[in-house]
Parts: structure tokens; sequence; C-alpha cells
């Protein structure tokens, strides 16, 4: 199964999503290779990894210097981290002049074994974003609860993924989440509504809660450092949304 977390509206949680995403799974005994594909490289850095220590990346990789297995950093809070540098602003310019520039992630990605792939993207819906919705088998996006343009960014990336069909014969399925609610608030009315409107259901709804940040700063995904919280476990139930799909071996 491969997870895309997408959404063109920034600071929603895509990031906090792959990573709590790839944790849970790893936990429930699965093979995780957790994919970062943004020159921004949040999910790389929030998972630990200095870029110090870094000589190959998911660049040399898109760059077709190394095959993805050479670039895969081992055993990170028990994830595969295929990790990301800045520089992947820069191979994302060079593969737009290429021919098959969509498809490159999958290719790197095809003769990997793992249980599961859950890839981070950018908050635009560029070249990079589209290489990991071409891999997808389900987007994962999410609304922040207090975030009324996240919705309105849902309706753009369902109408991205549609256009997928030129490219793939089965286009990836897209489940909501909503993430930072808060009880009570006016606005979470509002983007339940725009939901709604779209047809769309959240799968989960993942509290705003200050451990996350904590949690970015620790270095360690929150599903890890706080198995029982309630972020864990509204992404726990993403995580069973996502098994009972997919039949993960
Ligand atoms: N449930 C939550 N409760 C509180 N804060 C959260 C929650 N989810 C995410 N955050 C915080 O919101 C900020 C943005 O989250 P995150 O980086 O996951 O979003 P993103 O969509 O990946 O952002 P970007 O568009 O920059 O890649 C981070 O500081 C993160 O700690
Ligand atoms: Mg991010």
């Amino acid at each position: 199964m491969i997870c895309v977390c997408a959404q063109q509206k920034g600071g929603v949680g895509k990031t906090t999503s792959a990573i709590n995403v790839a944790a849970l799974l790893a936990l429930a005994g699965r093979r995780v290779l957790a994919v970062d594909v943004d020159p921004q490289f949040a999910l790389t850095r929030r998972l630990g990894i200095g870029l110090g220590q870094l000589e190959r990346t998911v660049v040399d990789v898109l760059a077709g210097w190394v095959d993805a297995g050479e670039a895969i950093i081992p055993g990170v809070h028990g994830l595969d981290v295929l990790p990301a540098t800045r520089e992947l602003a820069g191979v994302e310019l060079a593969l737009a002049g290429e021919v098959g520039r969509e498809s490159v992630l999958r290719d790197a990605l095809a003769g990997l074994t793992y249980d599961a792939v859950v890839i981070d993207t950018p908050s635009n819906l560029g070249l990079l974003t589209v290489n990991a919705l071409v891999t997808a088998d389900v987007v994962v996006a999410p609304v922040a609860a207090d975030d009324e343009g996240a919705a309105q960014g849902v309706a753009e990336l369902r109408a991205t993924i549609a256009k997928l069909g030129r490219i793939r014969q089965q286009v990836p399925v897209l489940s909501v989440i909503v993430t930072k609610a808060k009880p009570r608030r006016v606005m979470s009315d509002v983007i339940d509504g725009a939901l709604t409107s779209l047809g769309l259901e959240p799968v989960t709804r993942v509290p705003d809660r200050a451990a996350v940040e904590q949690a970015d700063v620790a270095r360690t995904p929150i599903a890890i450092s706080a198995p029982d919280s309630a972020v864990t476990l509204a992404y726990r139930e993403l995580v069973e949304h996502l098994e009972a799909r997919w039949v993960i071996a």
C-alpha cells in the first residue's frame, strides 16, 4: 500500500500525518518506508536525521544517480527512510523538461518490497507532488479545522487526482482527515459543511494538542512518545481505515 499525504494548503498537518501513519504501521509490525519529497525536508528533520549523515538522498534517486535502495536509511524509529534535502527543488526543475517526468518516483520505488510506503509532499501541486500522486493507492488530505482554504484545497487536489486518469489506469482513493480539531468552534462547522458539500466525510479528527509540536522538537513521532494520547488514537483510526481497505501482507 502506498499512502501519500498531500494538500497544497501549507501547515495543515501533512508531515505530522505521514510520520505518525508510518510509525503506527511500523509499531503494528509492518515493514514501512517513509519517503520525503518535500524540499523543506520536515519529515527527514523531525525523524531526527541530521543532514550531515546523508550521503545519498531522494535527490540522487530522482536524478537517476543511484537506486532507491542505496539512499534508504534503515531503522529510524522502526522505519526505513528515504530522506530529502533542499536540493530537491533543483531536481524538480531539472525533471520538468524530461519525458515521463510524472512517473520518475514510481519507477524508482518499483523494485522495493515494503508492506507500506508513506510519502510526504510539499504544499503545492507541482511535479514532486504529482510524482507522489502517480504512485499512490490512497491520498490522505489533511484539512486543518481552523483553515477554510484547506477545504477548498481538497477540491483542487481532487481535480488533480482525476486528471491522473490520463497517466494511470486506476486513480488513487482520496481520504480526508480533519487536523488541529478544537471542540465547539464555529469554524469547525464551516469546514465540516464545506467537506459535506464536496461529498467528503473525514476518516478521523485529530485534536489540536501542543504535544504535536513538542514531538517535532523531540524528533520522535508522537505515536511512539505518547502512544495513549488523543492525537495517537485519532491517527490509529486512520491507520485502521487504511489497513481495512488495503489488506497489507
Ligand atoms: N494535531 C495537531 N495539534 C497541534 N499542532 C499540530 C497538529 N498537527 C500539526 N500541528 C503543527 O502544525 C504545524 C504544521 O504541521 P505539519 O508540518 O505537519 O503541516 P504540513 O502540512 O506538513 O506543513 P507544510 O505545508 O509546511 O509542509 C507544525 O508545527 C505541527 O507541529
Ligand atoms: Mg510538511
